[in-house]
């Protein structure tokens, strides 16, 4: 079942999101070389609990950290620890927050220092990618055109759609109905009411689209190790269009 949300509910995840954008730019400036990922980790964790929200990825279904960082070939649900940030590197915080019983969710990936061009390009594009599947959200709408719109995008810029992982709605479950791919056909899936609640967050891959799991039973990485990008706001449905929830 896809949940419309109250005016109550709506007010208490717009708070959830802004807890959210604010700890990306809270962290923004510690994304320097030599930095661990198990300190930044603990920084969202203390920001994320001085808000009054707590950190929604802390063993849910038994994930071992506060927030998701993932570094290079690394997709998703990277596991913080000693490893040190690198120039040169990309970076991926996905971070979410639960208030009041209510989730917000939003990733991004940042340079550090200085990056390649192609890490550059793939930044940008996989960006652009996420505002075209926006573009599409508004009641009336069907969920295939979000996920057709970045296909499309992804693929004229020659960047692998990972299809593995899917966007989703968001509420008073991190993960709800329903799973939104960024990939699919227009006019297909679930129509979009005003509303509804949404996370879209095109993955993609400057390599091959295949992704595997690592050892670890959390880390997904490309299978070619080449680098991937991830790019999500949580945003609630309306007539006109949507509205950002997680804004940064
Ligand atoms: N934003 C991530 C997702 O939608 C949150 C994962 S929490 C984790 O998959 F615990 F599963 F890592
Ligand atoms: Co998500």
């Amino acid at each position: 079942m896809i949940t419309i949300k109250s005016s109550r509910e709506i007010e208490l995840m717009r708070v959830a999101g802004e807890i959210v954008g604010d700890t990306h730019k809270y962290l923004m400036p510690y994304l320097k070389p030599g930095i661990t990922t198990e300190k930044i980790d603990s920084l969202a964790r203390d920001y994320i609990i001085k808000r009054g929200a707590t950190p929604s990825c802390y063993h849910y279904e038994g994930y071992p950290a506060n927030i998701c960082i993932s570094i290079n070939e690394e997709v998703v649900h990277g596991i913080a620890g000693k490893r040190k940030l690198k120039d040169g590197d990309i970076v991926t915080l996905d971070i979410c927050a639960c208030y009041k019983g209510y989730h917000g969710d939003s990733a991004w990936t940042y340079p550090v220092g200085n990056v390649s061009d192609e890490k550059k390009y793939l930044l940008e594009h996989t960006e652009k990618a996420l505002y075209e599947g926006l573009k599409e959200v508004k009641a009336g709408a069907h969920v295939g055109d979000i996920g057709a719109s970045v296909e499309a995008y992804a693929t004229a810029h020659n960047l692998g759609v990972v299809k593995e992982l899917v966007g989703h709605g968001v509420g008073n479950h991190l993960h709800e109905e329903p799973d939104v791919p960024n990939y699919g056909k227009r006019n297909t899936g679930p129509v979009l009411k005003a509303g509804m609640v949404i996370a879209v967050e095109p993955m993609l891959n400057l390599g091959t689209a295949n992704v595997y799991l690592l050892d670890d039973d959390w880390t997904v990485i490309t299978a070619d190790g080449m680098p991937s990008a991830h790019f999500e706001h949580t945003v609630l449905v309306t007539d006109e269009g949507y509205t950002i929830l997680t804004k940064r």
